[in-house]
C-alpha cells in the first residue's frame, strides 16, 4: 500500500497515519491510501475501532493546491473529487476517530468531518480557508460543518476563512474531546470507549439537531454577507460559500452536496480563483532567482543598524526587533532621535491597547533598540539600513560615513524609493556590498520588500537580502536599478492618469470610488493625499524638461500644491481633512482650484465612464510594467504582480496588473493603449514588449515561461 499512509494496530484499535511531509497535504495517493487502510481495518475482525492521525507536526493541513491548477488548465479532469472517498469513510461500520494536532485546514478538516468523532490537542487549529484561494470547500465541508457547528458558525468559517482554535471548536461541538498529553494515546482510548458503547458510529451527515433556529440563521447570514462584502470586497467566493452552507439546512445531504459541487466548480473556473492561486504560487516563485546559485554563502545577520528614525526608519526598526534582531538607531540630533523613539513607543502602545501585545513584550522590544547619535556605534552591525531623506547628496555623505565604520562583511542597504543604487554605492569603497532594501509604508506592516540589485551587488548580498526578507516576515522581490524600481515607476503613470481624468472632468471622489470598487485598497487620489502631493510635485519639477513642447503637463495637482495643499499633512489636498482625521471629504475649494487650473490649460471636458477610468489607470500600470519587463528590471511578470499585490493594495483576486492584463487579452489592452496614445501622445508610448506579445497573440505568463522555463 501507499507509503504516504500507513496502518498499524494498538490492540483492537487500528491506527491510520498520514505521512506526507511537510504538512500532510492531500496529494494524489493520500486520500486513496487513507480509505484503503480504513477499509482493511474495517474488514479485520480483530479491529474494533479506527483512529486517523497525521504523522509529524500536523494533521492534514489542506489540499495540494497544484492539483487545482491542473484542473483549470485542462491537464486533469476533476471527477467527483473527494466526495465518494469521504462518504465511504463515513459509512465505515466501526467508529472512526480523527485525531487532530497542528492544523486541519481545508480538505484536512473535511476529512475530519467525515470521521465519526474528532479529538484534538488543545493548541491545534482548524479552518476552511478555501476562500483565500477564491474557492469554497468542495468535499462536502459546507454540508457537514453546519451539521456540527450550526449554520451561522459554519458559514462564517467558510466565508471568512479564519482559523479556529481547538478550544473554540470544542465549544462549538466540532471537536468532541480535547486531549491533554499524548494525542494518539488519548484518541485510542476515546475510540475504544466508542466501540465499547455498542452504539452505531455517528454519521455527521445524519446529525440534524444542530442547524440552529431558521429566523436567527437568516439574521446571522445577512450580517455575515455584509461583513464578508467588506472584508472580501469585489469577490464572489465568500458569497458562494454562504450560499452553499445555507443550502445544507434546506436540502437533504446529497442534494446539498450537488449544490456545493456546482458552486465549487463555478468558483474554481473563475478568474478570481485563478488570480488568487497565481498570487499564492507567485509568492513562492519570486523567491527563486535564476542566476543565484542555491549554495551562496549567506551573511549571518545578528544585529542591525538603522540610520534615520523618521517615518520609515522607525517602521524598519520595529520590523527588525519584531523579528528578534537588535537595532542600533542613529539620528542627527537628540530631538529627532526622541521624536523617532516616541513614535515607535506610540505604535507599540496601540498594539497593547488592542490586546495584540502585552506591555512586558513591548518593553522587551524597546530594550532591543539602542539609540545613538554617533556613526561609531554602527561598527558591530551585520547590516546597516539607511533611511534618511530622499536626497542623493545626503545619501552619498551618509554612505561615506557608514563605509568608514561598518564591518567589511556588513550589508549596506538603502531604503531609497527612487534613487540610483549604483551612484550611492560609488560613494563607498565597497560597492559590491551595497543593495537597495526598499520597504513600504508603514514598514512594520506592509509585506513587500523590493530588493534592488546594483550593478556590482554581490551574490552574497542579494541572497542574504532575500533570506532576510523572509526572516522579517516580508515577501522579497528582486528588482533592477531603474528610476522608482518596479513599484514606484509603475505608480507614476497610474497616478498621472488618475489626475488627468480629474482634469478632464471626472470628479475626484468618482475616480477613487471606481477604483476602490474595482478592488484597489484605496483610490489613487486619496493615496496621493496620504503620501503627500508635494513628493510627486518635486519629482515632476525635476523631470519637467523631459516633457516635449505642446504636451500637457500636470495642471491640477501642481496647482493644488502651489496653493499649499500637500494632502493629509496640511489638512487638504485633493480632499479636505478634519483636524486629526484621515477621512477624505470632497472639497468644493479643491474643485474650484482644479477648474481654475484646467481652464488655464484649456483641457477639453468629458467626464469618463467607469470603464475608461479603470482602463486609463490600470493599463497605465500594465504598459509601464511591460517596459520594465522588457528592460529586464523585473525578472518575470509575476514579480511585478507580487509587488503590486503586496505593496500597492492591488486586489489579489485580480492576480496583479500583468495577470489581469492576460485575462483581458493583451491585444485588447494594446489596442486601447494605442487609442490613448492618439489622444495623449507622449504620455502613452506603447511598450514594445506589449506590442510584440499582443501582435503574436501571447500572454505575459507565456513570456515568463519562454524566458525561464515552466515554474516548478
Ligand atoms: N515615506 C514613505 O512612504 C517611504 C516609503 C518607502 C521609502 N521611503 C524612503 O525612505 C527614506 C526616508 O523617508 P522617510 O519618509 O522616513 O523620511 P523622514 O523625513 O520621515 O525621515 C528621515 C529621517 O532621517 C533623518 N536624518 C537625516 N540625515 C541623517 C543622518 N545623517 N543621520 C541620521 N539620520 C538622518 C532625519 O532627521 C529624519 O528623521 C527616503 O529615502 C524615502 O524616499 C519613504
Amino acid at each position: 500500500m501507499s507509503e504516504l499512509v500507513t496502518l498499524s494496530k494498538n490492540g483492537d484499535v487500528a491506527v491510520v497515519t498520514v505521512n506526507n511531509p511537510p504538512v500532510n497535504a492531500l496529494s494524489p495517493g493520500v486520500p486513496e491510501g487513507i480509505l484503503a487502510h480504513i477499509q482493511t481495518a474495517a474488514a479485520d475482525p480483530a479491529v474494533k475501532a479506527i483512529v486517523l492521525i497525521g504523522g509529524g507536526k500536523t494533521f492534514i493541513a489542506g489540499a495540494d493546491i497544484k492539483e487545482f491548477g491542473k484542473i483549470t488548465s485542462g491537464k486533469k479532469t476533476r471527477d467527483v473529487g473527494l466526495y465518494p472517498t469521504l462518504l465511504a469513510i463515513e459509512n465505515c461500520p466501526k467508529p472512526v476517530v480523527c485525531a487532530i494536532h497542528g492544523t486541519a485546514f481545508g480538505g484536512g478538516l473535511e476529512f475530519a468531518q467525515a470521521c465519526h468523532y474528532r479529538v484534538a490537542a488543545p493548541n491545534a487549529q482548524i479552518g476552511q480557508p478555501e476562500v483565500k484561494l477564491g474557492i469554497i470547500p468542495g468535499a462536502a465541508g459546507t454540508q457537514r460543518l453546519p451539521r456540527l457547528a450550526g449554520v451561522v458558525r459554519a458559514a462564517e468559517m467558510c466565508a471568512m476563512g479564519n482559523p479556529v482554535s481547538a478550544r473554540q471548536a470544542h465549544d462549538w461541538e466540532i471537536v468532541d474531546q480535547l486531549i491533554d498529553g499524548d494525542l494518539l494515546t488519548g484518541a485510542i482510548a476515546f475510540a475504544r470507549e466508542q466501540a465499547a458503547s455498542g452504539k452505531p458510529p455517528r454519521k455527521t451527515r445524519e446529525i440534524a439537531d444542530r442547524f440552529g433556529d431558521a429566523a436567527e440563521n437568516a439574521k446571522g447570514l445577512a450580517e455575515l454577507r455584509k461583513q464578508s462584502a467588506k472584508q472580501w470586497r469585489g469577490m464572489q467566493a465568500p458569497l458562494r460559500a454562504i450560499e452553499a452552507v445555507e443550502a445544507a439546512a434546506r436540502l437533504p445531504f446529497e442534494k446539498g452536496c450537488k449544490k456545493e459541487a456546482e458552486l465549487f466548480q463555478e468558483c474554481l473556473f473563475s478568474t478570481e480563483s485563478k488570480g488568487m492561486i497565481h498570487v499564492f504560487f507567485g509568492e513562492r516563485t519570486v523567491a527563486k532567482i535564476p542566476d543565484l546559485p542555491k549554495d551562496v554563502k549567506l551573511i549571518d545577520i545578528k544585529t542591525a543598524a538603522i540610520v534615520g528614525a523618521g517615518t520609515m526608519g522607525g517602521g524598519i526598526t520595529m520590523t527588525y526587533v519584531n523579528a528578534g534582531i537588535p537595532v542600533v538607531l542613529k539620528e542627527v540630533d537628540q530631538p529627532a532621535l526622541d521624536r523617532g523613539l516616541d513614535t515607535i513607543r506610540r505604535n507599540y502602545g496601540v498594539s497593547v491597547q488592542r490586546g495584540k501585545m502585552t506591555q512586558a513584550q513591548v518593553d522587551a522590544k524597546l530594550a532591543m533598540i539602542r539609540p545613538t547619535l554617533n556613526y561609531e556605534d554602527l561598527k558591530e552591525a551585520d547590516i546597516v539600513v539607511e533611511a534618511v531623506f530622499e536626497n542623493m547628496e545626503l545619501k552619498k555623505q551618509v554612505f561615506a560615513e557608514i563605509d568608514k565604520v561598518a564591518k567589511p562583511e556588513a550589508v549596506l542597504a538603502s531604503n531609497t524609493s527612487t534613487l540610483n543604487i549604483d551612484e550611492i554605492a560609488a560613494s563607498t569603497s565597497r560597492p559590491q556590498m551595497v543593495v537597495g532594501n526598499h520597504f513600504f509604508s508603514p514598514a512594520n506592516v506592509m509585506k513587500l520588500l523590493e530588493i534592488v540589485r546594483g550593478k556590482q551587488s554581490s551574490q552574497e548580498i542579494l541572497a542574504t537580502s532575500m533570506a532576510l526578507a523572509r526572516r522579517l516576515g516580508k515577501v522579497g522581490v528582486l528588482v533592477g536599478n531603474c528610476w522608482g524600481f518596479v513599484g514606484n515607476r509603475m505608480f507614476g503613470p497610474y497616478m498621472r492618469e488618475a489626475a488627468f481624468l480629474v482634469e478632464e472632468g471626472s470628479k475626484v471622489q468618482d475616480v477613487d470610488a471606481t477604483l476602490y470598487e474595482w478592488g484597489m485598497a484605496m483610490g489613487p487620489l486619496a493615496v496621493g493625499d496620504l503620501a503627500g502631493l508635494d513628493v510627486g510635485y518635486k519629482v515632476r519639477k525635476e523631470a519637467e524638461h523631459q516633457i516635449p513642447k505642446g504636451m500637457r503637463p500636470h495642471l491640477a495637482d501642481n496647482h493644488l500644491v502651489e496653493a499649499g495643499r500637500y494632502g493629509q499633512k496640511t489638512g487638504a489636498g485633493w480632499y479636505r481633512y478634519g483636524k486629526g482625521s484621515r477621512t477624505p471629504v470632497p472639497d468644493p475649494e479643491a474643485e474650484r482650484l482644479i477648474a481654475e487650473a484646467v481652464q488655464a490649460g484649456g483641457v477639453k471636458q468629458h467626464p469618463a465612464t467607469k470603464e475608461e477610468i479603470i482602463e486609463r489607470t490600470i493599463y497605465g500600470l500594465v504598459n509601464e510594467g511591460a517596459a520594465i519587463l522588457d528592460e529586464g528590471h523585473a525578472l518575470r511578470s509575476v514579480d511585478i504582480d507580487i509587488v503590486y499585490v503586496y505593496g500597492y493594495g492591488f486586489p489579489a483576486f485580480r492576480g496583479g496588473p500583468m495577470f489581469y492584463a492576460d485575462t483581458i487579452g493583451l491585444k485588447k489592452v494594446y489596442d486601447r493603449v494605442r487609442q490613448f496614445e492618439k489622444a495623449h501622445g507622449f504620455w502613452w508610448k506603447p511598450s514594445p514588449l506589449l506590442k510584440r506579445l499582443a501582435e503574436s497573440g501571447q500572454t505575459f505568463a507565456e513570456f515568463d515561461r519562454q524566458k525561464w522555463g515552466a515554474a516548478e
